[in-house]
């Protein structure tokens, strides 16, 4: 009972500390108000009954205990039999069937899969939680208390929900020391300093949200696997925290490195199909099974990115999946062999070569030499979470394998969580493509799910990198993908907007006008961020050999990566045709390749994915495609000075940590896709020659360029890409104190100044302005921005509203610079206030 109570009242005492940080997420139970509180306090009885024993049914009760205390304000009594009074069940099928003879079902549940039902005994109403599994009465529960916090009635229930796959995981890339590979929300929540935390609180933590979304398994640490994972020293470790997810449902998996046998294990080889191998494999599973007897088995990345692989031994990837898989078998671990392998050395002078065919090439010639709990895990398109990409065509090409799609919650090339970027309908648009594998009807969701054939296993894997900040994420908005992610993977035929809309509920209440804008900007955030980035299936125009963050045009040519554009003087896109390109269409079903083959069907918004054509190439709408080009990235950055104006309308309607950091990320965020916006259409105006028709490209009559101020100190620098600071110019500071500054030449009136600076993570730059000898504003580059130089990733916009300039007036910027930060300028830029 002490424990109990001290559970009670850590429940009570963090959620009062913890309120609004976006740390509870979507399972807030913020208390209802009005009508809908008197419904659920009519309809919800006083007691709840768990009819089975074990950690997680224990946990599904208190969970529901905790939801209907915060919903409602009720604390439910947790009884032991079924009592004389109205009362909520949870229990497995079979132990509800005892206690209510008279439910009858026809139809059996899928494990994982749960039925909500109201149960009539005379006066009295009972309210079912019935699953196959205790897992499924845990999602049940989570499910039932989704309902109350959205409103809907539950007081004459009958609804049964099935997962659609078996396989609905997580991949976290944390790294043992702590970091995490293409994580934006802090450290590691797993693992510090070569061990588990001691502190694993925020581990159950994660486990309850994965929970929510019925999310059954987690790879804990990064597909690069640092081989020490297989050390006896770590079993320990891994153990714990699969003590942790265990009462939560979610099973462990660990990623190994397949050199291990060598560089560890102690033998001369890590050949898959030698003897000692095979054994050292069988050793090591045993070994860390009788640690944790339902570890979910291992994730493999070989022969990819510098990974070692069978290649080393002129062996096959069914070979190196299958030894690992039989060492598995025997506990019931699953291998999930990732399709990700392509030669990053591939040389770029060869217009037939193309990374896109990879995944097929390599993985086709195997279908039906894979044991059956190996999974092969593949990326939702060709090349690797870029903006858009087709879905890839090894979805349609496995008959006879185990798959499952891999998507990236984390958003790596999709704004590093700085910028808002929804991609739930980015995800839908692969799982709902028909690949046409058997005809018509296949799309990607059921291949995967194994519905159409006969596979044994297979489903959805989200790489989601969550760390120890209170956002998980790094942005209170990137909360929504996670959620979205987990939503889908239950069932991909929901759809976008019903997920964002009910994760802004769940998320930020009910307001309707709060709703209506962040389901808004949600809903057409990727399209914007595409827009900006790299519309027509470019990619995304970044940083490709550096940060993945910034602009930087040419970074994907000229080199072995293979994210090529191939962008000249002439046109732009890669011909992967069958006629007279790499090939790569040639590796669809028919029905479509034809589709993506002929210009004249191929979606304009993967055009420059699939064909090389000339700048005037004329799109559906009418426009060619360089004007597309200029005019998709002004109406993206356009997009984004939205939001912002769209969120400030919702000030004092959204608790006040979370309102402001929201609101500083979409300025941040706004001034991020001017420089987006100017980089890729100068670039593109600069190799094709041709102007923008609207004539706004390198024309901007509102900036004043910092190179052309009075300068005091500061020296002027050309920046690398040209195209990521204007005019491809800036100036920096080498010494203590320099001063930029010019005149007003404008008309008097109340004005907005945005000052473009540069934030690099080498300092802590000051900067302050001042309007006619009066300091308006200071402030200090003290963002963790991705790098250490001036370019497109440091670019930040200072907005500096409500001004009042008369012609004449000295704007004045003094930089201090800070160790190797630079207190560097762009521009200047002064419009009409907070335009
Ligand atoms: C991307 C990412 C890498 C990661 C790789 C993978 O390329 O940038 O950090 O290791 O994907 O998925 O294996």
């Amino acid at each position: 009972m002490l424990s109990k109570l001290f559970v009670l009242f850590g429940f009570i005492a963090a959620d009062c500390v913890q309120a609004e940080t976006g740390r509870q997420a979507w399972l807030r139970y913020a208390e209802l108000k009005g009508p809908s509180l008197q419904q659920y306090r009519e309809a919800i009885p006083a007691a709840v009954i768990a009819l089975n024993k074990s950690a997680i049914a224990e946990n599904a009760q208190q969970e529901l205990v905790r939801g209907v205390r915060g919903m409602i304000g009720r604390t439910l009594r947790e009884e032991s039999g079924i009592p004389k009074e109205g009362a909520i069940v949870l229990g497995t099928e079979v132990a509800i069937r005892a206690a209510f003879p008279e439910w009858q079902t026809d139809e059996a549940l899928k494990p994982d899969g749960y039925c909500l039902k109201t149960i009539r005994r005379g006066q009295l109403r009972y309210t079912i939680v019935a699953a196959q599994n205790d897992r499924g009465v845990l999602y049940g529960v989570f499910h039932l208390l989704d309902k109350i916090a959205l409103g809907e009635a539950i007081d004459s229930l009958d609804e049964r929900q099935s997962p659609y796959a078996p396989v609905r995981w997580v991949n976290q890339w944390d790294n043992l020391d702590g970091s995490i590979e293409r994580g934006y929300g802090g450290r590691s929540i797993f693992w510090d300093d070569g061990h588990a935390r001691a502190d694993l609180n925020r581990v159950s933590e994660y486990g309850r949200l994965l929970a929510s979304l019925g999310i059954n398994g987690c790879a804990i640490n990064n597909v690069n696997a640092d081989p020490r994972i297989l050390l006896p020293a770590l079993v320990p470790d891994i153990a714990r925290i699969a003590d942790a997810l265990r009462p939560w449902g979610v099973r462990v998996a660990i990623s190994v490195d397949f050199g291990s046998p060598k560089t560890i294990g102690g033998l001369d080889t890590f050949d898959p199909l030698d003897a000692r191998v095979t054994e050292w494999w069988k050793s090591k599973a045993d070994e860390i099974y009788r640690a944790i007897p339902d570890l979910g088995g291992f994730v493999l990345k070989a022969d990819s990115e510098g990974r070692v692989g069978p290649s080393a031994y002129g062996r096959t990837h069914a070979d190196a999946a299958n030894v690992v898989a039989r060492a598995l078998a025997l506990h019931g671990g699953l291998i999930f062999y990732r399709g990700f392998v392509y030669d990053h050395h591939m040389d770029w002078r060869n217009f037939k070569n193309d990374r896109a065919r990879a995944a097929y090439d390599n993985f086709r010639p195997l279908d039906g030499k894979f044991d059956t709990n190996v999974i092969v895990q593949i990326k939702n398109g060709p090349i690797d979470f870029q903006v858009r990409e087709p879905a890839s065509p090894l979805f349609g090409a496995l008959e006879r394998t185990n798959e499952a799609i891999e998507l990236q919650i984390t958003q790596e090339y999709t704004g590093q969580a700085r910028h808002t970027v929804f991609l739930v309908p980015m995800w839908k648009a692969t799982l709902d493509f028909d690949m046409h594998a058997r005809g018509d009807g296949t799309p990607v969701k059921s291949l995967v799910a194994g519905t159409i054939s006969e596979r044994p296993a297979g489903g959805f894997v989200g790489v989601a990198n969550v760390g120890l900040d209170d956002s998980w994420l790094g942005n209170q908005l990137s909360q929504a993908n996670l959620y979205g992610f987990g939503r889908l993977a239950w069932n991909p035929n929901l759809s976008a907007q019903r997920i964002a809309e009910d994760w802004t509920r769940l998320t930020f209440g009910d307001d309707p006008d709060v709703l209506k804008t962040i389901a808004g900007i949600q809903l057409s955030s990727w399209r914007t961020y595409e827009n900006y980035t790299g519309p027509l299936g470019l990619q995304t125009l970044t940083d490709i050999t550096g940060n993945h963050y910034g602009v930087n045009v040419e970074a994907s040519e000229r080199n072995g990566w293979g994210q090529w554009h191939r962008a000249d003087a002439n046109g732009v896109g890669m011909d992967r045709t069958v006629a007279t390109g790499t090939g790569y269409i040639g590796q669809y079903r028919p029905a479509v390749a034809s589709m993506f083959e002929s210009l004249a069907t191929c979606p304009d918004d993967l055009l420059l994915f699939m064909h090389h054509v000339p700048y005037t190439h004329v799109l559906r709408d009418g426009k060619t495609v360089i004007q597309y080009i200029y005019d998709s990235h002004y109406e993206g950055a356009a997009a984004v000075r939205q939001y912002v104006r769209d969120w400030e309308a919702l000030q004092g309607r959204v608790d006040e940590q979370r309102y402001s950091e929201i609101r500083a990320q979409l300025e941040y965020q706004a001034g991020q896709a001017q420089v987006w916006r100017d980089a890729v259409t100068n670039w593109f105006w600069k190799t094709s020659g041709i102007p923008d028709a609207q004539n706004r490209v390198g024309h901007y009559p509102d900036r004043v360029e910092a190179e052309s101020m009075q300068l005091q100190g500061y020296e002027i620098v050309s920046i690398v890409p040209w195209e990521s600071a204007s005019g491809g110019k800036a100036i920096q500071c080498e010494q203590s104190q320099c001063v930029a500054s010019f005149r007003y030449d404008g008309a008097t009136g109340w004005r907005t100044i945005r000052v473009q600076y540069f934030d690099q993570n080498n300092g802590v730059a000051h900067y302050s302005l001042s309007v006619a000898g009066e300091l308006v504003d200071a402030w200090a580059a003290n963002d963790g921005l991705p790098t250490q130089k001036l370019d497109g990733s440091s670019s930040t916009q200072r907005v500096i509203a409500g001004i009042a300039l008369r012609p004449g007036d000295e704007i004045r910027i003094e930089g201090v610079p800070d160790q190797g930060e630079q207190a560097a300028l762009d521009y200047v830029e002064i419009g009409t206030d907070r335009e």
